[in-house]
């Protein structure tokens, strides 16, 4: 029994979410919540080939990262310990986009935007209306699930909860007009609302409250969320560091069978965890250092610093889980979600959005982006113009390609002519290419080999180590990851539409 629902424990408090939504004012207290919605079975589903499953993202790390670093240093953790039992797929894609929000999506619903409707984490939604509207006006607005929904940004843990006066807001079939929660904007289910209605346990950990969105569509896919804020933190190596720790600490206590806290005896089966240090380190901490290429990366001093502290850390935490009697009954999956770009920085170039914006000529919604960029347009029967227009000034705004229209659809999104979450237009810039005018030497989003050659290794003490040039996707560890624990891959949304595989060569079953 769960005597609350959707907790969300962030730093160091720990707040319950509300399932009834708040009726009153904007920005109204949140009711209490109920109690006793959700019964779990009193078994513990046991036909798994694991007990846990635990998947970690060292975000921003491309498999050639990994593949060099392991050259430099033969004695390391992920040389002499991982690759020595680790099944290696050298031929891994993230999903796209690879913002980490879909690439997220990606990984825990088994589904493609198409599916999920999350295209980025802030977007168009020509389904809801705007923040604070009480949905009086146009209906269409921006859904904005970055650090900007959180009740205090500069706050550790986001203030606790989510700010409703800054979500969007829907009709409710029965005429009422609220603010949503991230969770609500998720169209599909996810593996943890699977892994919780089989009795199991589960956590996962990010960077922003927002990630509660894995909670799913039932609100109740996590039995713990931990989300501190990765905005709070300082632009320096120590401060993401010191976040870091946060989550490894998290990790340790949870993954020996307690609460992120470290109190109570529980055990978790299903745990997600993302890094940021080396995501931060690519993009303003340096970045890689000249002559760098995909091919073959050149560190800069934060990124190797980065590596060096995942390497240290990664032993620590495999003692840890021997010394909890759990290493043998784990299956480690160490990856990222997505890559990072350029990695060859002499191909840097930042392109401002507005010039992006003003060339399409014609009235834009809304636009997101970094090494690509997503256009919501007021008309979509503009995409054709926008299109023409945006491809007359490719040379002068590094544009690669346009998608407009029906190509969205063609390409593998939704259409967005029917489906209310799909761009107008994607906007394919050429490699080094970031539509911002920050001062940032990296950022993801897009499908170049830059965003999508991450690295997956499957990892336990008893696996024979192999490496396997076949081409999978992230989007295959949904089901993975519920094969793992003997879950059935069928009460899975994404699973039953598009049926994305789980991953061969792992000796679990794909039924
Ligand atoms: C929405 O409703 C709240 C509370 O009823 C009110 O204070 C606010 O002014 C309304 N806003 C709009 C845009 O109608
Ligand atoms: C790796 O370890 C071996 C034996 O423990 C040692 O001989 C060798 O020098 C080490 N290599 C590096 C690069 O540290
Ligand atoms: C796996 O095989 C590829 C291709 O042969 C090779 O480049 C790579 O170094 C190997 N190891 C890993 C960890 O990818
Ligand atoms: C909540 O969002 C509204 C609208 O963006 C903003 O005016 C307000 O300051 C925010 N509140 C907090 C506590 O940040
Ligand atoms: C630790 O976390 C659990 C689960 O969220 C909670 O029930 C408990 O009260 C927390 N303990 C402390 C000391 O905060
Ligand atoms: C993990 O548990 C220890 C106590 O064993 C506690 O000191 C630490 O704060 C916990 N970690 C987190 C992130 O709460
Ligand atoms: C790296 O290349 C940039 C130009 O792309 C140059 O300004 C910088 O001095 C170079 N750095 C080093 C250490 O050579
Ligand atoms: C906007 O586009 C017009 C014509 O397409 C061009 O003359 C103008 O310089 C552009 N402005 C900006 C800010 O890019
Ligand atoms: C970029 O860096 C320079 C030098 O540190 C700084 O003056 C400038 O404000 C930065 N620009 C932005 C947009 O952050």
């Amino acid at each position: 029994m769960y005597t609350h629902l959707l907790s969300l424990a962030l730093a160091t408090t720990v707040v319950a979410f509300p399932t009834v939504k708040p009726q009153g004012p904007i920005g109204g207290s949140n009711p209490a919540p109920l109690s006793g919605l959700w019964t779990s079975p009193s078994h513990v589903y046991s036909n798994g080939q694991y007990k846990q499953v635990v998947y970690i993202s060292f975000d921003g790390m491309h498999r050639s990262d990994l593949v060099k670093y392991v050259e430099m240093f033969p004695n390391s953790t992920w040389a002499s310990i991982i690759l020595k039992n680790g099944v290696v797929f050298n031929n891994a894609k993230a999903s796209t986009p690879s913002d980490s929000f879909p690439a997220t999506t990606a990984l825990f619903t088994g589904a493609s935007p198409r599916l999920t409707g999350i295209y980025w984490d802030d977007t168009w939604a020509r389904d809801l209306y705007p923040a604070s509207s009480n949905c009086t006006g146009p209906i269409g607005a921006e859904a904005d699930w970055s650090v900007a929904s959180d009740l205090d940004a500069t706050s550790i843990t986001g203030g606790g909860g989510f700010n409703l006066s800054a979500v969007p807001m829907r009709l409710t079939s029965w005429g009422a007009c609220e603010p949503i929660f991230p969770h609500d904007y998720l169209r599909t289910n996810t593996i943890f609302e699977v892994a919780r209605g089989n009795g199991l346990n589960t956590a996962y950990l990010d960077k922003h409250p927002t990630y509660e969105f894995l909670n799913g569509p039932s609100g109740l896919g996590l039995t713990q969320g931990y989300f501190p804020e990765i905005g709070s933190e300082a632009a320096n190596m120590a401060a993401q560091w010191e976040w870091e720790d946060l989550h490894w600490s998290a990790l340790a206590n949870i993954t020996a069978g307690h609460y992120v806290n470290g109190t109570g005896s529980v055990d978790f089966s299903l745990i997600g965890v993302n890094f940021q240090a080396l995501t931060w380190a690519q993009s303003n901490g340096g970045g890689y250092a000249n002559g760098s290429t995909l091919a073959n990366p050149v560190f800069g001093s934060n990124i190797l610093a980065a590596l060096e502290r995942y390497d240290a850390k990664l032993k620590i935490f495999l003692d840890q889980l021997q010394a909890a009697g759990k290493l043998d009954s784990t299956l480690l999956i160490l990856s990222s979600k997505q890559g990072q770009s350029p990695v060859d920085e002499s191909t840097l170039k930042h392109i401002s959005s507005d010039a992006l914006l003003n060339a399409t000529g014609v009235e834009v919604s809304f636009f997101t982006g970094d090494d690509a960029g997503l256009l919501w347009l007021a008309h979509g029967s503009d995409a054709a113009t926008a299109k023409a227009n945006l491809l007359a000034n490719a040379e002068s705004l590094n544009i690669e390609s346009v998608l407009a229209g029906d190509e969205i659809w063609e390409y593998g999104f939704g259409n967005p002519r029917k489906d209310p979450r799909a761009p107008d237009v994607a906007v394919i810039a050429k490699d080094g290419t970031l539509f911002s005018t920050n001062n940032q030497t990296g950022n993801h989003g897009a499908w170049l080999p830059d965003d999508l050659e991450v690295p997956l290794v499957f990892y336990n003490p008893t696996l024979t180590a192999a490496n396997h040039s076949l081409q999978v996707q992230t989007r295959q560890l949904a089901a993975t990851m519920l094969s793992a624990l003997g879950l059935p891959l069928a009460q899975l949304d994404g699973w039953r539409e598009e049926g994305s595989p789980v991953i061969p060569f792992l000796g679990l079953a794909n039924n």
